[in-house]
């Protein structure tokens, strides 16, 4: 790949005007909507050119406060915006999985390395080596002055999707919803560059959904958010990522680690269907688990599962040996990548039904009836995987703690008694 010398934020305010003038005068006034969404695709394409241009000299006048790219930094102005995201998944974006991985990495497979960091990692100072020179099979990495290792363990921190060049861009204020472009007025860091594409799924989607050509496994790509948003009800309804995972312009970015949200996204309802008698009955339940809230598949990665299952208890609240059933949802697939054992994630609308049928046992009193959700089933296995294996090479002691990370993550999302009455 190449790239201009000139810095695209000074080509990307000419770029998008020509997009919308060009489009106005072929469509006239119904444009408006597709001229639009080109200014916003254009905006986004040179947005997120990863990884992120070094922001280079801050500009002249500019306080050390305002110069520092430190989420700390930010957050001594907007407390509320820095508080929500340091509990949020993106602030733990180079966690120790994913350390663990790339410090061997970026000295074996530089190029797969900066691939890691072009989603957990994607501004230049968070980057320990660079590609100087790339000529016909060869590449030359060579440590980057800039890299600075604090940013790094920051993860997705604000300046990768706030800060090019210096520059902050945000989205309009709610109370100016149509005052786009520069806002100055005198404000800290030279005021901020209005741009509606902040509110918009797309702007998501550069690390929430691979393209056209990335790792698809039995035809399906393995991140497809957006897309399987797309196909949903919700953008109709103008339901957008931001409307359920940032309600309010909240930085909580709550998802399948959540109890809560979890909850927000499915209706699980129980049905009793038994009533054989107690020589050689049957106990029996439905269990339905509607995805009637998730804008995406339920889950919408390959990485989590659900567990349904049921057993009988007896008075004493003890479980009885062989009444146990289960079922999963998720999307299993082998720890290669190579191979899918089976697909069970509900689309947005669906449902998905549990059937408990077992003999009843004679002591029997009670069927329980529970969904566990194991938010990293899959790193769970895959860094067991690299610590059996003893191939995780220097990341060991990083991944045996993400590994102990990701034990700990499963909760209970749901559990029902039922009283076995026959
Ligand atoms: C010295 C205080 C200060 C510091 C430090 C600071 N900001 Fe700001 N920022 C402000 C003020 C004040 C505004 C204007 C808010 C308004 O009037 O709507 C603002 C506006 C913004 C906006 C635009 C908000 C919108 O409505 O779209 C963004 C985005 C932003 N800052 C991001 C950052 C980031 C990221 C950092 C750290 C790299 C940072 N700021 C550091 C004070 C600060
Ligand atoms: C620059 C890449 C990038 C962008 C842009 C981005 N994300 Fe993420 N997101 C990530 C990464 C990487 C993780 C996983 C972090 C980890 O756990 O290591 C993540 C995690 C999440 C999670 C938590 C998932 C869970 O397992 O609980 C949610 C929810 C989420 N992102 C939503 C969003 C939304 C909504 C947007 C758009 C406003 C967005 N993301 C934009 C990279 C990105
Ligand atoms: C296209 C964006 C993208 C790329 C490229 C990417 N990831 Fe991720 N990664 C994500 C998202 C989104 C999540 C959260 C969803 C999930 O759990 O699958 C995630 C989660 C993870 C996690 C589990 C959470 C954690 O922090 O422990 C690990 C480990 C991880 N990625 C490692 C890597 C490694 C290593 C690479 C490079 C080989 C890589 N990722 C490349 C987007 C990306
Ligand atoms: C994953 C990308 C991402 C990260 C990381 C991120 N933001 Fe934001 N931020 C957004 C998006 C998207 C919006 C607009 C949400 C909307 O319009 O619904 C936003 C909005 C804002 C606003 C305007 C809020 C308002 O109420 O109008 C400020 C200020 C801001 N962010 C500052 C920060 C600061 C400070 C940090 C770090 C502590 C940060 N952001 C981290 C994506 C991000
Ligand atoms: C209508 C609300 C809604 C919308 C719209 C929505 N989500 Fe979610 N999302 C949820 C809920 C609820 C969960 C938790 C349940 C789950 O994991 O499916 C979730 C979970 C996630 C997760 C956790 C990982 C996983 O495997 O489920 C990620 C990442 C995510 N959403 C990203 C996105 C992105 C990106 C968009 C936009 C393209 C989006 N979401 C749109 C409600 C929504």
């Amino acid at each position: 790949m190449t790239r201009s010398t000139i810095p695209w934020w000074k080509l990307a305010i000419p770029l998008a005007a020509a997009a919308v003038l060009g489009l106005l005068a072929v469509t006239g006034e119904s444009g408006k909507d597709i001229a639009e969404s080109e200014s916003i695709r254009q905006f986004l394409h040179n947005h997120w050119q990863t990884p992120i241009p070094p922001q280079g000299d801050p500009p002249a006048g500019f306080s050390e406060l305002e110069a520092s790219l430190l989420p700390e930094s930010c957050g001594s102005c907007h407390p509320q915006q820095y508080r929500d995201w340091r509990g949020s998944l993106h602030a733990r974006a180079m966690g120790p999985g994913v350390l663990g991985q790339t410090v061997v990495m970026e000295r074996s497979d530089p190029a797969g390395a900066r691939l890691c960091w072009s989603c957990h990692a994607p501004l230049s100072e968070q980057q320990p080596v660079v590609l100087q020179a790339s000529t016909a099979g060869e590449q030359l990495w060579v440590n980057n002055p800039d890299f600075d290792p604090l940013l790094q363990r920051h993860g997705l921190s604000c300046a990768a999707c706030h800060v090019r060049g210096h520059r902050r861009f945000g989205p309009p204020r709610r109370a100016a919803p149509d005052e786009t472009g520069a806002v100055d007025e005198g404000l800290p860091h030279g005021g901020f560059t209005a741009e509606p594409a902040f509110s918009r799924s797309e702007f998501c989607k550069e690390c929430h959904q691979f393209g056209p050509d990335g790792y698809a496994l039995n035809g399906k790509l393995i991140e497809n958010t957006y897309q399987e948003w797309l196909e949903s009800g919700y953008p109709a309804k103008g339901v957008e990522c931001q409307s359920c995972h940032m309600p309010q312009r909240r930085h909580l970015w709550r998802g399948i680690h959540d109890p809560q949200m979890t909850r927000s996204g499915v209706t699980i309802t129980v049905a009793e269907t038994g009533g054989a008698s107690s020589a050689g009955g049957q106990a029996e339940a439905v269990l339905t688990v509607t995805n009637s809230g998730t804008g995406h598949l339920f889950p919408t990665y390959l990485t989590p599962r659900l567990v349904i299952s049921g057993r009988q208890l007896d008075s004493g609240g003890r479980e009885i040996g062989d009444t146990m059933q289960q079922m999963v949802i998720g999307w299993e697939v082998t720890l290669d990548l190579r191979r899918e054992i089976f697909d069970t994630r509900i689309p947005p609308g669906e449902s998905v039904v549990f059937r408990y049928r077992k003999i009843k046992a004679p002591e029997a009193h009670q069927l329980l009836l529970r969904v566990r959700v194991e938010p990293d089933y899959f790193y769970e296995r895959f860094f067991r995987a690299l610590l059996e294996g003893d191939s995780a090479g220097e990341g060991r002691e990083l991944i045996r703690e993400a590994w102990e990370n990701a034990r700990s993550t499963p909760y209970t999302l749901f559990e029902e008694r039922i009283t076995l009455r026959y």
